[in-house]
């Protein structure tokens, strides 16, 4: 802040400049030019100092409550499902904060909700870190949320053991950053971002909210699962002496984008290698790279490739209104968000090529380690409880919905 408005009253000098070095008989005209300038311009510096300084400036819609309006704060809100939810929310009318630092999501993907929803008090967007404790304190104290989505982390299971430290910090730490300033603010509901990778590789399938999270014995859970686990651990310990709402939702495997092709999923290039299945079809079927690199076809399982549970992003973002309609003060709920029907890796590819009319090439490689054979939902829990069920159960279809959108956007949202 002081920077900038130092960077202002310097450029006042030099603009006037110019004046100085006028005939003689408009040196007088110029003199009063320059006054004028001068006090415009500092007018224009305690303008904006007023508004920067917090308990100055007046209320917006973002920091008082309103009556019938719920404030959600999304965090991660630039990134694939955020901004998916984020629209979602816009379009049932809640009050939107978006805070992202933007490390991994897409800020075009926030200024197309802008663009949607341009009224005042519907959408702003805050640039921050969530491991910046004083920055979430001070977004926390200016902004009145009713609720949270905690979307923002890292989420890349292969990363995950190679930077194990980041995915502790961006995860777990981050997650208990948002918690405390909530806590402080008393904001009461939190709906949690959990995934399947917490339960490890279990031994019994489907995998219902029972079963027990990291006991198994062939394969240890990775550190993503693992930060994941802990958060979620904090956020248990944490609700029982408080009154806090809280819905942890574990996602299977996400696919798929919106219905009318306005957000698709757009990592990081460089991510490609780590990337998610859906992202390597696409990335073959539009010749980014030669081919996809089926790993592990030994499996024991139908055709030997890994069984996934593929939920369509439409349905999650759905799952999450649901689990905000529901959330009860001193109570946490848990729920499995997944289909409850395994597909093999194979099964994917194949109405990968039919949603693109791609015969892309497929490689077969050794296994690669860590990776489960068979990981799906019992979803039973959540539709006996929030009447949450998947409706974009076709495979094919998810990603002919999700290709549409890739195919036009060859670049991720930098394409034209
Ligand atoms: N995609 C899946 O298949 C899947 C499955 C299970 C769970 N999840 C969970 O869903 C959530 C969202 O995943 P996604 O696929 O949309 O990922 P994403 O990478 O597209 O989005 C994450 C967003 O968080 C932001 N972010 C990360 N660290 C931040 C920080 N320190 N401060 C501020 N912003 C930060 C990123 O910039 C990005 O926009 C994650 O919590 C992830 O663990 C995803
Ligand atoms: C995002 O946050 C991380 C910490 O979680 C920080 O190291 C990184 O520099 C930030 N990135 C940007 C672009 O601000
Ligand atoms: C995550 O945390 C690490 C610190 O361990 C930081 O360097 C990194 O930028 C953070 N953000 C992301 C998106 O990885
Ligand atoms: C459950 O959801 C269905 C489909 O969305 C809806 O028709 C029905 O009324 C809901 N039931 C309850 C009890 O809310």
């Amino acid at each position: 802040m002081l920077n900038s408005s130092r960077g202002r009253s310097q450029t006042r000098p030099t603009r006037s400049a110019p004046f100085a070095v006028m005939e003689p008989d408009h040196k007088k005209k110029s003199n009063i030019v320059g006054k004028i300038l001068m006090v415009v311009g500092l007018t224009a510096l305690c303008i904006i100092m007023l508004n920067k300084s917090p308990s100055l400036s007046t209320p917006t819609h973002f920091s008082r409550h309103e009556e019938g309006v719920t404030h959600v704060l999304v965090t991660g809100g630039a990134g694939y499902i955020g901004s998916h939810a984020a629209l979602r929310l816009l379009k049932e009318n809640y009050r939107v904060t978006i805070v992202d630092n933007l490390s991994r999501g897409n800020m075009a993907a926030v200024n197309i909700l802008q663009k949607l929803h341009p009224q005042p008090g519907r959408l702003q967007f805050i640039y921050a870190d969530l491991g910046d404790a004083k920055a979430v304190d001070k977004i926390f104290s200016e902004n009145a949320f009713d609720a949270v989505m905690h979307f923002a982390a890292v989420a890349y299971v292969g990363e995950s053991t190679m930077d194990p430290l980041r995915y502790y910090h961006n995860i777990t730490s981050n997650t208990l950053t948002v918690l405390k300033s909530m806590a402080a603010h008393r904001v009461p509901t939190l709906i949690y971002s959990s995934t399947c990778a917490t339960y490890g590789e279990p031994e019994k399938m489907p995998i219902t909210e029972g079963t027990p999270q990291a006991s198994c014995k062939h394969f240890p859970i990775n550190p993503y699962g693992k930060a994941k686990k802990m958060a979620e651990d904090m956020i248990l310990d944490f609700s029982k002496n408080s009154n806090m709402a809280i819905m942890i939702l574990r996602y299977f495997n996400v696919i798929g984008s919106d219905l009318e092709g306005r957000l698709g999923e757009a990592p990081r290039p460089e991510l490609r290698d780590q990337g998610r299945i859906s992202g390597a079809c696409f990335d073959a079927a539009r010749g980014i790279v030669p081919g996809i690199k089926l790993r592990g076809t030994d499996y024991k399982t139908q055709d030997g490739t890994c069984i996934r549970d593929y939920i369509d992003v439409t349905d999650l973002v759905d799952a999450h209104v649901k689990a905000l309609q529901h959330a009860k003060a001193r109570n946490v709920g848990i729920y499995n968000v997944g289909t409850g029907k395994g597909r093999s890796v194979k099964e994917f590819v194949e109405a990968c090529k039919k949603a693109t009319g791609v015969n892309i090439k497929v490689e077969y490689l050794p296994r690669r380690p860590g990776d489960y054979a068979e990981v799906f939902s019992d979803p039973s829990k959540i539709r006996r409880e929030l009447n949450w069920t998947a409706r974009y159960t076709d495979l094919e279809e998810s990603l002919e919905i999700a290709w549409r959108w890739q195919k036009v956007h060859r670049d991720g949202y930098n394409s034209p």
